[in-house]
């Protein structure tokens, strides 16, 4: 069994994302010159969020990028830029520097907040739920770890069983028949063994037009949900993610017949 982080993991965790954060920033706008620390900031990075400046839980309803706090570090952060754009490892360590204070006040709430697991209906998946009375052919899904801090491929048949209820419940409220997603587990070998040939054959090109969700940061959550070092020090070789998402989707009768045949689970 493995132990539950601790609040002190907790904030090295964020630590240890924010600065893995800023190697990226700065790394991007040095590949991307029209593009502005503000807005790499603001979209293709989530510290926002993980600061005291948000107020609300893990997924805010609109980040508040107009507050004079926020605006206060984005200046900071632009003369940090300013003074270090040519050395990666001082710019990292002194836009950390900025944020820091703000990060610690937010540490012990960051660690309390379940609401990661909000409205996932399926175990360690969600689907998009629909107002309208209408047939949705395709359900949209999404993963967290609702087993943290155990991994959720230790048990083999745990996803398969979390796919069959949401196959039920969304064929049961809106008559989908097709499975479909955009993440980086779909580059990641053990991920892809759970789906049929038909969702091997329709993946999509990896998409490394970076944004701030877990669609691509999530990689870098372990399964206790501490930093995962390993993938961490392979963007920091290489400057790029280990794993970009790629979307794809394949129907129910084909991904029940895989559970069926591969994982000997069924309804
Ligand atoms: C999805 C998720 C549960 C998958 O995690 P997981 O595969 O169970 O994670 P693990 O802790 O097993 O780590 C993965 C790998 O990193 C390695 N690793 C983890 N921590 C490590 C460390 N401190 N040092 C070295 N290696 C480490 C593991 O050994 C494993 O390596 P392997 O692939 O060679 O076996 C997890 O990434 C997560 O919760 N992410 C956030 C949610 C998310 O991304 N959702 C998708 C949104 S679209």
């Amino acid at each position: 069994m493995a132990n539950p982080k601790t609040l002190d993991e907790h904030r090295e965790y964020l630590y240890q994302m924010v600065k893995l954060q800023f190697f990226f920033l700065i790394n991007w706008l040095s590949g991307h010159p029209k593009e502005t620390l503000s807005a790499v900031l603001r979209n293709r990075i989530d510290i926002y969020r993980k600061t005291s400046i948000n107020k609300e839980l893990l997924n805010p309803a609109a980040a508040k990028f107009d507050c004079p706090e926020w605006l206060e570090l984005e200046h900071r952060l632009e003369l940090v830029y300013k003074q270090y754009k040519d050395n990666e490892a001082a710019f990292e360590e002194e836009a950390f520097a900025v944020f820091k204070q703000t990060i610690d006040e937010r540490v012990e709430k960051d660690y309390k907040d379940e609401s990661r697991l909000a409205g996932y209906q399926c175990g360690s998946l969600r689907y998009n739920e629909h107002e309208d009375s209408l047939k949705h052919e395709t359900t949209s899904f999404h993963i967290a770890n609702a087993l943290q801090p155990e991994s959720i491929f230790a048990d083999p048949q745990y996803l398969p069983r979390c796919f069959l209820e949401l196959m039920r419940q969304t064929s049961q409220k809106y008559g989908s028949i097709k499975l479909y997603t955009g993440t980086w587990l779909n580059s990641l070998p053990r991920w892809l063994e759970l789906f049929p040939q038909e969702w091997q054959d329709n993946l999509s090109a990896e998409n490394t037009d970076v944004q701030w969700h877990y669609g691509f940061w999530g990689q870098f959550i372990t399964a206790r949900g501490t930093f995962n070092y390993k993938y961490g020090e392979i963007m920091r070789q290489t400057g790029k993610m280990p794993f970009y998402p790629k979307n794809s989707s394949c129907s129910f009768v084909n991904m029940k017949k895989h559970l069926k045949e591969k994982y000997g689970v069924s309804d």
